[in-house]
């Protein structure tokens, strides 16, 4: 089962390719926790991607490109993959379809997760991330049993760099500059599902588990 997760910054991404990592045993790849990990090990990668990242602003497609086509070409991806945050622009989007070309593979579905703006602001404020394994924590909606420690490893909780509130505002600004439309480059496709991402973090995954029992 090879999927796409689009939606806006906070819309949930991260937190329902967790939960589908769990059921269906397909990796997740995110090109933003692939970037940061570059940026906190300090590599030219990540000192290059932190200028843009703490923009707001996206990555040069070139690199976050290469990447992927690195990580797709992984044997864990054999069985089926997550592609979390990538695509995020036309450019990327037809880069993809070439790769998969190469590989001899295929989307399934794309699953467009919709929040509305100031619900996002509202999620990314109160977001935490463990340092160590990634799980992600809302202060309000899903927070840590101890404050500042992760459930999962005992991790140290921060908040990203690129959370604060105006930042926030321009990577939903470049969001639906660049990334939205990609939800039309996909309808033509045939491949997009779309999802009522206002609901609680179960309710959002019933819904797309309901979706995902077709492919698996
Ligand atoms: P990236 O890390 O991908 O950030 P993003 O797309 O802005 O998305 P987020 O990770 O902020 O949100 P999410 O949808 O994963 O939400 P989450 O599940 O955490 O990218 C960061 C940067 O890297 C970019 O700005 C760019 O610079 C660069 N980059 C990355 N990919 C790139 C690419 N392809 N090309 C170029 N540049 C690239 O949830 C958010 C919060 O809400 C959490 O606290 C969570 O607990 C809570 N929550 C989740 N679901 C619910 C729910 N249903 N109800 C209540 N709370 C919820
Ligand atoms: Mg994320
Ligand atoms: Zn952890």
């Amino acid at each position: 089962m090879n999927l796409i997760l689009l939606g806006g910054p906070g819309a949930g991404k991260g937190t329902q390719a967790k939960l589908i990592v769990s059921k269906y045993n397909i990796p997740q790849i995110s090109t933003g926790d692939m970037l940061r990990e570059a940026v906190a090990k300090q590599t030219e990668l990540g000192k290059k991607a932190k200028e843009y990242m703490d923009r707001g602003e996206l990555v040069p497609d070139e690199v976050v490109i290469g990447i992927v086509k690195e990580r797709l070409a992984q044997p864990d991806c054999e069985k089926g993959f997550i592609l979390d945050g990538f695509p995020r622009t036309l450019k990327q989007a037809e880069a993809l379809d070439k790769i998969l070309e190469e590989l001899g593979k295929k989307i399934d579905a794309v699953i467009n997760i919709a929040v509305p703006e100031d619900e996002i602001v509202k999620r990314i404020v109160n977001r935490r991330t463990c340092k160590k394994c990634g799980a992600v924590y809302h202060l309000i909606y899903n927070p840590p049993k101890e404050p500042g420690k992760c459930d999962k490893c005992g991790g140290e909780l921060y908040q990203r760099d690129d959370d604060k509130e105006e930042t926030v505002k321009e990577r939903i600004r470049v969001y639906k500059a660049q990334t939205e439309p990609l939800i039309d480059y996909y309808s033509k496709k045939g491949l997009v599902y779309n999802v009522d991402g206002t609901k609680s973090i179960e309710g959002v995954f019933e819904e797309i588990k309901k979706i995902l029992d077709k492919f698996a």
